[in-house]
């Protein structure tokens, strides 16, 4: 059977930084109580010439680079996104034409933060059934465009980003994209929701005068399923896979709050030298925060081939997985 394999990574994240105290002088907060809530000091924003696919386009062609592939390799490309340029056409369509891919299928997915693990999740298996042979995986946000700046509770925690990843067919069976576990429960669907802009709800001058073109999230919801799917997740996919904790060497989750990321660690006694963080400086880039963090330890050579990744995420949906990749 073939295996979808790690050919090369990228991301891309916008120059422009807003910190915590940047924040205080916008809305009623304090950097003390972003730091000690969410571990978030500070996050990039998108410039106005930068959207979604801009971003996307960035990050994928330091991947393909990587790769050391052209476009007419790609046969298959996946943008994860839940700040998509339009709601149609999908953002895939502007970051094919960008990169000239001439040769490709392409969509956008929507699985909130847990957007690229579903999106690995499908390559895979259009690798594995021989239907495509080199996939590029894009995770992709501009979620500050639909963050509300009046509201303290969600505006202190995103920003904005791009990861991207090149998956190859390969025979070696011992390495790539090993096991994946994927859910979706809408029973707490609105927890975490743009409630304006959709057939739900129309956009009207009402609802734009409500604000309702905005994420709203109910933070403690979150939190608590954060909780029970990370433990879901892992435990599933490293059972699926017969491996255990000991042999992963980078837990990479879903970069929302520090505080989930210590209480999954210290659940499954994970040591602190193989968690990844990067939402000190980047905040929740929501489907993006995973391939950042992966393309930033390949890049720094802390991540060596060979190394297993364990990736775990949750979000809107509300959605969770994992997947175990071996360099
Ligand atoms: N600055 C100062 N005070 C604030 C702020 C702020 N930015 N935001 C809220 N507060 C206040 C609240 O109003 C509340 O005040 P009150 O007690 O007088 O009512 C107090 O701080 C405590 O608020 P809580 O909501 O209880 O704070 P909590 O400790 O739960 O932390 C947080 C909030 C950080 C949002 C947390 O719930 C969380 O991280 N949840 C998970 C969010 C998440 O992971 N989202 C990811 C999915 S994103 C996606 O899929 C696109």
């Amino acid at each position: 059977m073939k295996r979808a394999h790690v050919i090369g990574t990228g991301s891309y994240l916008p120059e422009k930084v807003l910190t915590n105290f940047d924040l205080e002088k916008m809305v009623d907060t304090s950097d003390e109580w972003i730091v000690e809530r969410s571990g978030i000091h500070e996050r990039r924003i998108a410039n106005e010439d930068e959207t979604t696919s801009t971003l996307a386009i960035n990050a994928a062609q330091k991947a393909i680079e990587d790769a050391k592939i052209t476009p007419e390799d790609v046969d298959c490309l996946i943008v994860a996104t839940n700040s998509p340029d339009n709601i149609f056409p999908a953002t895939a369509g502007y970051v094919q034409r960008a990169l000239k891919l001439p040769d490709a299928m392409g969509f956008d997915i929507q699985a909130g933060c847990t957007g690229f693990v579903y999106a690995l999740q499908i390559a895979t298996s259009f690798i594995e059934a021989e239907r495509y042979k080199t996939v590029l995986v894009i995770a992709s946000e501009a979620l500050t465009r639909i963050t509300d700046w009046q509201d303290r509770t969600t505006c202190v925690l995103f920003g904005d980003g791009s990861g991207a990843m090149v998956l190859r067919a390969g025979d070696d069976d011992s390495r790539g994209v090993l096991n994946s576990y994927a859910r979706i429960t809408g029973d707490k669907a609105e927890s975490l929701i743009v409630p304006s802009g959709g057939s739900r709800m129309p956009t009207t001058e009402e609802t734009a005068r409500n604000r309702m073109q905005y994420v709203k999230m109910n933070g403690k919801d979150i939190f608590k399923f954060s909780i029970g799917a990370i433990g879901d997740a892992t435990k599933k996919v490293l059972n699926k896979a017969g491996i255990s904790i000991e042999d992963v060497n980078w837990f990479i989750p879903h970069q929302a709050n520090i505080r989930i990321i210590n209480f999954a660690a210290k659940t499954f006694k994970i040591p602190n030298d193989k968690i990844v963080v990067t939402l000190d400086k980047y905040g929740n880039t929501s489907s993006a925060s995973i391939p950042i963090a992966i393309d930033e330890l390949r890049r720094s050579g802390k991540a060596k081939e060979g190394d297993l990744l364990l990736l775990v995420a949750f979000g809107a949906g509300l959605t969770y997985g994992a997947s175990l990749v071996k360099l």
